[in-house]
């Protein structure tokens, strides 16, 4: 006999997961029209120039990649972002800016699994395209606050940093551009070493190794240092500037702690501005992350169009939940089991379980034939709060019994006030 087991990364979800997830997921939706965000959905197999253009060879080597049958070769996307720069420059050209998009759903990574760590994984996705305003930056931080707060999570913070100071510095030292993402890919991943020792002159390694110095628990203090850092680089000190106005909006407008790193790098390529990243202090991974990419509709062929985002991982955001023991606040209806005493009331049992639905009651409806009994000790078992048998007495007067499973009390009750009963 076959063993079948999940492909190595990929894994099932579900039971209490299964609702976590689509818990998160309907939160993220939640957020997003709260924001004036408009959901769209795209393909997960997009063409491999697409997802390779500008999102790093991090992502580039990780990608799963075939050919499908008409000899083109085509990717699972490894994010959102990619397919959302495609929409702005196609059908959504002509829409009036700014665009505010949202999507969720599967991406794809041959990352090495481990906890956090998918080779499937889910995203929810929120992309603002139009504007260079310090803003459109902080709403975006500021979204990725609400939806960790509405979920339920406490004590996450903000990691937050400016790629234009690290490319403002390298690129006056006239370090080329894949040199520079090079540097950055090393940086992303705290291999300072590595990073530094590809700068080609030792001013260039010794301002490099400086930013590491900049760091305060102040995060206003950092941004000053910065400032002062790099005050002869005048691409880096625009750079500061923006991100000491960024910083300012979120503070003011009371998103929690953060942390400003002047050495932090992200593996995405495209990111020409702010970029960060959401913790919790019981996970070292990131639970979100994004930034500004001013450059990458361009490059698909549309006009000079700013825009910022970010993603945040479904999966890690599980986990978080699962880690700070956090009790979902789900609205769930009560929960009913529905039996007939015998065949020729099926109909109309099915009639109630239906009217009960439309109240929003969760029914189960007796599907197994068997015995009250054995029914009645399964739906307890199941957690069921009520059963309500059909039966032909009471069925003439217009009434059925509804059974308390918890109690083991049972009350003849009509009908019409049958959800209202269940729903006191
Ligand atoms: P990213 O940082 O690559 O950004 O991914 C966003 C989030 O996806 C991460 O913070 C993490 O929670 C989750 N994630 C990443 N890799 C894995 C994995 N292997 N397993 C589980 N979860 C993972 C982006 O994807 C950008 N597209 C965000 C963005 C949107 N920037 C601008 N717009």
């Amino acid at each position: 006999m076959p063993n079948f087991q999940t492909v190595r990364g990929m894994r099932d979800i579900l039971g209490e997961e299964a609702q976590t997830f689509t818990y998160i997921m309907s939160k993220a939706r939640e957020t997003a029209e709260l924001y004036g965000y408009k959901e769209v959905i795209t393909p997960v197999v997009e063409p491999i120039e697409l997802l390779s253009a500008k999102s790093g060879e991090e992502i580039r080597q990780r990608m799963f990649i075939f050919k499908d049958l008409g000899e083109r070769t085509v990717a699972l996307r490894p994010e959102f972002t990619a397919s959302i720069a495609r929409l702005a420059t196609s059908a959504l050209k002509n829409e009036p800016k700014p665009l505010r998009l949202f999507s969720v759903g599967s991406v794809y990574r041959y990352d090495e699994p481990q906890r956090g760590r998918y080779r499937e994984f889910w995203q929810s996705n929120f992309e603002l395209i139009g504007s260079n305003k310090p803003e459109a930056d902080a709403e975006i931080i500021l979204l990725t606050n609400s939806l960790m707060k509405t979920v339920g999570l406490h004590g996450y913070a903000f990691k937050i940093g400016h790629i234009g100071v690290i490319r403002g510095i390298l690129s006056k030292e006239n370090v080329d551009d894949k040199t520079q993402n090079a540097i950055l890919q090393h940086m992303d991943k705290k291999e300072y070493e590595g990073a530094f020792k590809l700068a080609p002159t030792d001013k260039c390694r010794n301002k490099l190794e400086g930013l590491l110095q900049l760091k305060r628990n102040d995060c206003f203090e950092t941004v000053e240092n910065i400032k002062s850092y790099v005050a002869d680089y005048e691409k880096a000190k625009v750079a500061a500037e923006n991100l000491s106005d960024v910083l300012k909006l979120i503070v003011e407008s009371g998103c929690p702690v953060q942390v400003v790193e002047p050495a932090f790098a992200r593996g995405l390529e495209y990111y020409t501005g702010m970029i960060f990243e959401v913790y919790i202090p019981e996970l070292d991974i990131a639970l979100g992350g994004g930034g500004r990419y001013d450059r990458l509709i361009e490059m698909f062929g549309g006009e000079s169009t700013p825009a910022v985002g970010a993603a945040h991982g479904i999966d890690r955001v599980a986990l978080a939940l699962q880690m700070q023991k956090t009790t979902l606040a789900c609205k769930s209806g009560k929960r009913v089991l529905v039996l007939s005493v015998n065949d020729s009331l099926k109909g109309e049992a099915l009639k109630i379980a239906q009217q009960l639905r439309i109240s929003g009651i969760i029914v189960e409806f007796e599907i197994m034939g068997r015995k009250m009994a054995k029914a009645l000790e399964d739906a307890d078992k199941r957690k069921a709060d009520f059963a309500v048998i059909v039966g032909e007495r009471e069925l003439k007067e217009r009434a059925v019994v509804l059974r308390n499973l918890a109690k083991r009390q049972q009350h003849i009750v009509s009908i019409k006030e049958l959800a209202e009963k269940i729903n006191s």
